[in-house]
Parts: structure tokens; C-alpha cells; sequence
């Protein structure tokens, strides 16, 4: 089929390309024309596993391409997908402007019927507003081209992005047209094999499920979290409470690690965009403040147990901390709302000097922070080490996994690991001579 994506950021990219994979016509719309001239030069601008390679193998088959010709790329496409950004607006609910926008130049320059997909995450209601912003359009030209607008949420991780995409595990379809619903069955029959993942349903429940699925799963990360400074409190090990409750089939053993916050460009936004939603429509949104509140604190715990362990503030003076993970979760360079900002701002405010790795983020924090005394940008974990104090680590790469302790006894001179995704066994730690500090795990805390 014959597909247009506007926006070429994570969601559109990584759609786009995984369509043209199982044989669409893909042409993908951005206004940024630098990045345009990047992508049909096979240049990626995210860091996202085997996306790349497979950016260029489409291109060079002529089945992927990439315009901010507008115009022409909506004149021919049968299915329109609208797969561009909703930041936050000052009160946490979702700015739809660039979305209403996408949908005026389609209005602009349909020529022939066709089906408008939105990918983005939108508040409830938002495609009644695309469908009206084209009709305007098109009722300004005086022309009547039938057309039909669908919510299709993408549930994509980072990291896993393309994975995610070429196997999804639903694909959510929200319309009153069988015969639209009908089309996109067509358009995702190669993801669609041996059983069927497709779930269609009205509009509305669609753009709500994208928010439901997000905020549930932020929820269960701020329970286990809340869990965990429960069991700091009480001596217990979170990390035993976990394996304790995930084998019960209706918790499950999936996002429920306590750590140091979630963050990046999805769970943070949605629960404040869910919830402005809420109170917008005059539902008091309890549970979705909470799991907010819970988050925010939980960004702040690992310098609270520096605190702790430096007996205040004015110990962190001149020390040098060594920051393992820089990026919100691994297999990512992004570092939007990562809980590693947090530290290195608490740190920075406590006199403190910072020697950071992270295996892909370090360009970003660069370019995030500029150059900084406090600040020193290195290119291997064990370069961070290097004159280091203590060790924090706030994101889970493999690599960070099994560190040697011995060596980490001598080379810390104080000898304390902050562990903020609990990726080290304490009692292992400790027999190494060195203090161990991570969330939730009472049975190590000195008062
Ligand atoms: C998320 C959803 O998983 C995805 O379905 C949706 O489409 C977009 O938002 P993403 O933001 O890429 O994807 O990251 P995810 O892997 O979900 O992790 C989010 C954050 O939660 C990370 O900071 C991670 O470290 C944290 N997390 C995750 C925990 O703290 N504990 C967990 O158990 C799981």
C-alpha cells in the first residue's frame, strides 16, 4: 500500500520503516529539512538498535523515502499517519498544536480518498479535532474528499523499538468504519500472522487505552518504589518482596523493579497528560497524582542515601562521585527526564564533582550541559572511576553488571557504591570492604 507519515521522530521513523520492511511504499514528512537531507543520506539521528541498516536497505530498494514535500506526499497515499510530537504544555496536558497542524496540510492537499491514521499519543477527543481541521480545509477549497480519521497508538519501547514494531503484541485500531478498520488489516497483515493481534475499537477508547497502558505501567514501577521505602524503613529487601510477588500470574513479573524513578519521553508526560485530562473532564485523578508524587521523590532517593551515608550535605563538598548511566534506561541515548539529571543537579548544588560514562548518552550530555568543571564526560566506566570517591549507578546497562569489587575497593577512595537499579548484591559488596547502598534494601542501611 501507499503510506505518508508525518513526523520523523521515534514513533514515525520507526513505523515508517518497519511498513516499507514488509513491502509499503513509505514517505515520510518532516518539516525539519536538515533532517530530511540526513535520512536520505542514510543518516539516523536517534540511536536505536538495527534501525539504521534497515533505514538504508528500504531506501536503497526504493520502497522508504523522505520529503517535507508535503503536497506530493499526501496527493498519493492511501493510509496517512500523523506521527508527530505532543510535548507538554505548561499545565502538563498534551499540546496537540503540531498535530492540528499535520492535519491542515492534509486538508490542504488531499486529492483522493483516503485514511488518517493518529499515531501520536493524544488526548481523548483529539481526533474529532483532526477530522474537523481537514474538513475545514477542504470545505475552504470547496471540495468534498471523502476521508476517515482513525486512532492507531503505538506502544513502542525505546531500545526495542523496531523489535516492538515488526512483532507487536496488539495493534490497536480505533474507528467506526469497518471498511477503515478493513484497510488497516490489509496494511498490518504481515505483522498480523498466526494469530490475530488486531483490537479495534471506537475512537475515543482507542486514544484512552495508549494513556491506560502507559499509566498502569508507571503505576506499577511507583508501587514497587513505594514498596521499596517501606522495606528501607521496616528492614526488609524490596528485592525479596519482588521475587516474592511476581510469580503471582495477575502482578507478573514485568515492571516491577524499584530504582531510582522512571523517566523518559513517555511515562512522565501521559500520567501528567492523563490526569490533566481527568480533571478537565471533572475526575479528581487520585491514583495518577500519586504515582507522579512517588516518582518525583523517588528521582531524589540515591543523593538522600548519600546523605545518609556522608552524615549531610556538607560532606559532599570536594568529593568526586563516579556517575555509571547517564541515559533513562539503556539501549538509549535519550536522556529526557532521566533520573541521572536529578543526581547531577543535586550533586552540583552539594559542591560535589561528577566523572560520568554511559555506554551511548555521553554526546547528549554534552551536549545537555556544555562544558563544566563539575562535570567530567568520560569514555569508559573505568575512566569514571578514575580519583573517584564513590560510585553511583542510575541506568541498568549490561555492562555495569558485574564490576570487579576488589578492584572497586581500591580505586574508590571512599569506598561506597550508590545502586540505584539494585543491580549488585549487597552482601557481595560488602564482603569486597566497600558500603553498599541501594533502594529499598533495609537489611544494608545504618541509621
Ligand atoms: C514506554 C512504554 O513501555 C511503551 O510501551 C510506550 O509506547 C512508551 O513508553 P519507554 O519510555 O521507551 O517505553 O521505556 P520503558 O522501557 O517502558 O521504561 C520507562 C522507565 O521506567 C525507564 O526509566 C525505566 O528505567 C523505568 N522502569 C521500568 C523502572 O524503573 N522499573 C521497571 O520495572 C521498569
Amino acid at each position: 500500500m501507499q503510506v505518508t507519515i508525518f513526523g520523523t521522530g521515534y514513533v514515525g521513523l520507526v513505523s515508517g520503516t518497519c511498513l516499507a520492511e514488509v513491502g509499503h511504499r513509505v514517505v515520510c514528512v518532516d518539516v525539519d529539512q536538515a533532517k530530511i537531507d540526513g535520512l536520505e543520506r542514510g543518516v539516523v539521528p536517534i540511536y536505536e538498535p538495527g534501525l539504521e541498516p534497515m533505514v538504508r536497505a528500504n531506501h536503497a530498494a526504493g520502497r522508504l523515502s523522505f520529503t517535507t514535500d508535503a503536497a506530493g506526499a499526501v496527493a498519493g497515499a492511501e493510509v496517512i499517519f500523523i506521527a508527530v510530537g505532543t510535548p507538554p504544555d505548561d499545565d502538563g496536558s498534551a499540546d496537540v498544536r503540531h498535530v492540528l497542524e499535520a492535519a491542515r496540510t492534509i486538508g490542504r492537499h488531499l486529492q483522493a480518498p483516503a485514511i488518517v491514521a493518529s499515531k501520536s499519543t493524544v488526548p481523548v477527543g483529539t481526533a474529532d479535532r483532526v477530522r474537523e481541521a481537514i474538513a475545514a480545509e477542504l470545505s475552504a477549497r470547496g471540495v468534498g474528499i471523502e476521508f476517515d480519521v482513525v486512532s492507531n497508538p503505538e506502544f513502542l519501547k525505546e531500545g526495542a523499538a523496531v523489535e516492538d514494531c515488526m512483532r507487536p503484541d496488539r495493534i490497536v485500531i480505533g474507528s467506526a468504519s469497518e471498511a477503515s478498520i478493513a484497510s488497516l488489516r490489509r496494511l498490518y497483515a504481515p505483522f498480523n500472522r498466526n494469530h490475530d493481534r488486531i483490537v479495534s475499537m471506537d475512537v475515543r477508547s482507542a486514544e484512552l487505552t495508549k494513556y491506560a497502558a502507559n499509566a498502569m505501567l508507571a503505576a506499577k514501577i511507583s508501587f514497587m518504589n513505594e514498596i521499596a521505602g517501606i522495606a528501607e524503613k521496616v528492614g526488609a529487601d524490596v528485592e525479596q518482596v519482588r521475587k516474592g510477588i511476581g510469580s503471582d500470574p495477575r502482578i507478573g513479573w514485568h515492571f516491577i523493579y524499584p530504582g531510582a524513578g522512571y523517566g523518559g519521553s513517555c511515562f512522565p508526560k501521559d500520567v501528567k497528560a492523563l490526569a490533566r485530562t481527568a480533571v478537565q473532564h471533572g475526575h479528581e485523578p487520585l491514583l495518577l497524582h500519586a504515582v507522579e508524587a512517588v516518582n518525583e521523590r523517588q528521582k531524589g532517593h540515591l543523593f538522600e542515601l548519600m546523605l545518609r551515608h556522608y552524615g549531610g550535605i556538607d560532606a559532599l563538598r570536594g568529593k568526586t562521585v563516579a556517575l555509571w548511566g547517564l541515559a533513562f534506561k539503556p539501549d538509549t541515548d535519550d536522556m529526557r527526564e532521566a533520573s541521572s539529571r536529578r543526581l547531577l543537579q543535586q550533586l552540583w548544588e552539594a559542591g560535589a564533582r561528577v566523572r560520568a560514562f554511559d555506554p551511548e548518552a555521553v554526546r547528549e550530555a554534552r551536549r545537555l550541559f556544555g562544558e563544566r568543571d563539575d562535570l567530567v564526560l568520560c569514555d569508559s566506566d573505568h575512566a569514571a572511576l578514575q580519583g573517584a570517591d564513590a560510585l553511583a549507578v542510575v541506568t541498568e546497562w549490561k555492562q555495569f553488571r558485574s564490576p570487579d569489587f576488589a578492584a572497586l575497593r581500591r580505586t574508590l577512595g571512599d569506598a561506597a557504591i550508590f545502586d540505584g537499579r539494585n543491580l549488585y548484591d549487597p552482601a557481595e559488596v560488602e564482603a569486597a570492604g566497600i558500603a553498599y547502598w541501594g533502594i529499598g534494601r533495609g537489611r544494608s542501611i545504618r541509621e
